[in-house]
């Protein structure tokens, strides 16, 4: 009798309930796989505790200890990681000469470090066994940056090229990369992204613009907004294909967006201006 394929081993970030990356979790689960859920506090997933499919950890991405912790402990229960997915992340929203440094960092901090961290942390196993899969959840804004969010945009640019090498130099010990680029899906994001503006100084130069800066916060969060479990389904399906695109998009706002891409600057610059109220 032919041995069964074991289930593959997912580890992701930030699978918060009510986010993209706990639809993740459950899309991956109704593909067989042995899912590694994780975020930064174990109640914001505690619906999936009675469920065997879940293996639940507490991880911050910032901090070398948890993810550490959190990778050795996986490591001794499942033997291996088959698939990272890097998908925590935060919004930071404000005018560029005005946010304080501070909050930049964490951003990208969060973003850019983190991500960075969980991929040191697992690429020395994975290679060793030449198979893996890292994925790494980017943002269409990088295709047409707009006003008010230029820390968040800048870290996922950042992510998206860190991506895109890192295909080039893992390739060779058999792991692909994968950049998952959402548009708008419905999370979280909106009323995080509002905790943290709340924490922000009043602005000086920008104080007649707080509406519309403001408003930025809630702007992947409207009612035509992809909804999440139907993000991930895709995404998973993708993800889990022999060969994985390098790059997979979808979400409201993603078609729009790729088109802008290509658009002359001036064009792209003024539409953007009309939609973001800049
Ligand atoms: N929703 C969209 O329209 C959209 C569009 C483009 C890209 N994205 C990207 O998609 C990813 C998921 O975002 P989302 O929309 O699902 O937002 P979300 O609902 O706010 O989820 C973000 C998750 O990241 C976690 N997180 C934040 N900082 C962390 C840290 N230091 N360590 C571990 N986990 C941390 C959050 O945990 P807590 O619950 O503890 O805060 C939460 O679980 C993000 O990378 C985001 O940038 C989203």
């Amino acid at each position: 009798m032919e041995s069964e394929e074991p289930k593959p081993v997912v580890l992701i970030t930030g699978c918060s309930q009510g986010g993209i990356g706990h639809a993740l979790a459950r899309a991956f689960a109704d593909r067989n796989c042995r899912v590694v859920a994780t975020s930064r506090s174990l109640s914001a997933m505690s619906d999936l505790q009675q469920d065997p499919r879940f293996y639940l950890q507490e991880l911050d991405i910032v901090s070398d200890q948890s993810v550490q912790n959190v990778v050795s402990n996986v490591l001794e229960k499942f033997g291996c990681v088959d698939v990272l997915v890097n998908n925590a992340g935060i919004q930071c929203v404000g005018p560029l000469a005005e946010i304080p440094l501070p909050a930049m960092e964490n951003t990208f901090n969060t973003n850019v470090f983190g991500s960075m961290r969980m991929v040191q942390a697992v690429v020395p196993h994975m290679a060793s066994r030449k198979k893996g899969k890292i994925v790494n959840v980017g943002s269409v804004t990088v295709m047409a940056p707009g006003p008010w969010s230029g820390v968040y945009t800048a870290s996922k640019a950042a992510l998206h090229v860190i991506t895109d090498t890192l295909r080039l130099e893992l390739g060779r010990f058999g792991i692909d990369v994968i950049n998952v680029v959402p548009g708008a899906v419905r999370s979280n994001i909106g009323n995080s992204a509002v905790a943290s503006y709340n924490r922000m100084p009043e602005w000086k130069l920008y104080k007649p613009f707080e509406a519309a800066i403001r408003e930025r916060a809630h702007f992947s969060q409207m009612s035509r907004s992809t909804p999440t479990d139907v993000f991930a389904k895709n995404t998973v399906n993708a993800v889990l294909k022999k060969n994985p695109p390098a790059w997979f998009s979808s979400g409201y706002y993603s078609n729009v967006m790729a088109i802008m891409y290509h658009l002359p600057i001036f064009v792209k610059d003024f539409i953007i201006k009309k939609v973001m109220k800049g």
